[in-house]
């Protein structure tokens, strides 16, 4: 059985109040869409349709390639916007999945168990229900004495009995493709001026058919995202499937509740999370690493065995054993290679600094290259930009620049070579000698193995 799945995101989204689509609002780092795309993608092997209407540009632009796109203009309701997808679809397919762009926690798992409910139903459709107190404002579904599905009814048009039944309708269905395209044009317009999809129960059983349903077991699978109270929601529940999927993989996290890992972040075993500490975007962290508490790590590559502590690492690259901290900051290209120590007040950024470096208090790195094994004093300022462009440093293996150096780029500090104390150097430093003074002038030459 081939199957097509359709993701309605066509709709206004007044009560989020924003600016640009609701869709493309992040949770965990990544626009709710994708989370939907992502539950769907192994499902079919054709790309999925997302009928999009109000600035559908925005997001087909942001899904490029991975979808195809249906427009709907004016928005009539959720029939209305399946309609929308059939010329895509038609011929195609033997079945399709409807869902929405805007239910991000349905789980993979969920549509799948769905899409099997449907391909062993003799009859065209099944959907996909929930029981709760908590009714969200979610059509009822209607049952027979015998418990057949009869309708669903909208909470807007429900009587007080039927506001009563707490079996819902989350809007998820796989429906039988010919029987749907035939389905669809039977569907009159509502007194609220839309074309309702959940008609076709009525027209299911209509038509001398059962319509299956599935229960989800877990109800906050189908938190809809209409205004920020369900954002948050949403994202305190992924912020939870996040944490524990890492905590089986054998992750500590000391306080769960504070840490913050983003959706795509990958994390090494026996690595241990203290609280409130950020992980996010696309960060790969190692094994056996201590981050936090108070530490932001966005899109950066951390080694086996680093340490960060109340620090700031952003775009950066850790080798294994790095320790890092606290009130550390790491900018975008700073790559600290294995063993490398940076203690409290540095920053660093567009460096390399060799394995064994070490750079111990209120210091700034910026476009250096800097060899293995050099000592970095305290207070030691590259001052790589002249007002114009920004110049490299570079400072060979085994130097060691005395406290308060400054280095006013473009300079080269030569392999073993050492500065005074306070020193300001305006020009290259040869291999093996000192440097003192403002401006720095070398003083004596140094035997290799003095420093
Ligand atoms: C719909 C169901 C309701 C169900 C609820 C669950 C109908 C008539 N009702 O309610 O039984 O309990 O979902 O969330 O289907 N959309 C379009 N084009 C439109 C209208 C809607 O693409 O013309 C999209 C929206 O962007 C949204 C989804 O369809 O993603 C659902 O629309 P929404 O208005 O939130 O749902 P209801 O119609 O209230
Ligand atoms: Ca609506």
């Amino acid at each position: 059985m081939n199957l097509g799945v359709i993701v309605l995101a066509a709709g206004k989204s007044t009560r989020m109040k924003t600016a640009f689509p609701k869709v493309l609002h992040r949770l965990a780092g990544k626009p709710m869409i994708e989370y939907v795309l992502e539950a769907v993608q192994s499902l079919s092997s054709l790309p999925p349709v997302i009928v999009v209407g109000y600035q559908g540009d925005e997001v087909k632009k942001a899904i490029g390639e991975r979808a195809q796109f249906a427009f709907q203009e004016p928005q009539l309701g959720t029939a209305h916007a399946v309609l929308q997808a059939q010329p895509l679809l038609e011929g195609k397919v033997d079945a399709v999945l409807i869902t929405y762009a805007d239910m991000p926690l349905i789980t993979r798992q969920t549509l799948l168990n769905l899409y099997n409910l449907q391909q062993h139903n003799p009859g065209p459709l099944s959907l996909l229900t929930l029981q709760s107190e908590n009714t969200r404002g979610f059509g009822r579904l209607l049952r027979d004495p015998n418990g057949r599905v009869q309708a669903i009814v909208e909470e807007a048009v429900a009587s007080p009995e039927q506001l009563a039944i707490h079996e819902l309708n989350v809007g998820i269905y796989c429906v039988q493709a010919d029987w749907l395209w035939k389905a669809l044009p039977r569907i009159t317009l509502s007194p609220k001026g839309e074309y309702f999809l959940t008609d076709i129960v009525e027209l299911a059983v209509r038509d001398g058919f059962e319509v299956k349903t599935l229960t989800l077991a877990d109800p906050a699978e189908a938190i809809g995202i209409n205004q920020r109270v369900h954002l948050a929601e949403a994202e305190s529940i992924l912020r939870q499937r996040i944490n524990t999927h890492w905590m089986l993989e054998g992750v500590t996290l000391l306080d769960p509740q504070s840490t913050y890992i983003e959706a795509e972040v990958i994390l090494g075993q026996d690595t241990v999370i203290y609280p409130n500490t950020y992980l996010l975007g696309k960060s790969v962290i190692g094994k056996g690493c201590t981050l936090g508490p108070n530490t932001i790590v966005r899109d950066s590559e951390i080694g086996a065995g680093c340490q960060i502590f109340f620090s700031v690492v952003e775009k950066a690259i850790l080798e294994e054993d790095v320790d890092v901290g606290p009130y550390a900051h790491l900018r975008k290209g700073a790559h600290l290679a294995k063993g490398v120590h940076m203690g409290n007040f540095g920053e660093v950024k567009n460096s390399y600094l060799g394995p064994g470096t070490k750079m111990g208090h209120f210091s700034y790195i910026g476009d250096a290259t800097i060899g293995e094994g050099v000592n970095i004093g305290a207070g030691t300022i590259t001052c790589n930009y002249d007002g114009e462009k920004k110049n490299p440093t570079e400072i060979g293996e085994g130097v060691f620049i005395g406290s308060d150096t400054m280095l006013v780029a473009p300079v080269k500090v030569g392999k073993g070579a050492r500065t005074g104390a306070g020193a300001v150097v305006t020009k290259d430093i040869p291999p093996y000698s000192l440097a003192v003074g403002v401006p720095a002038r070398v003083i004596r030459k140094l035997k290799e193995g003095d420093g």
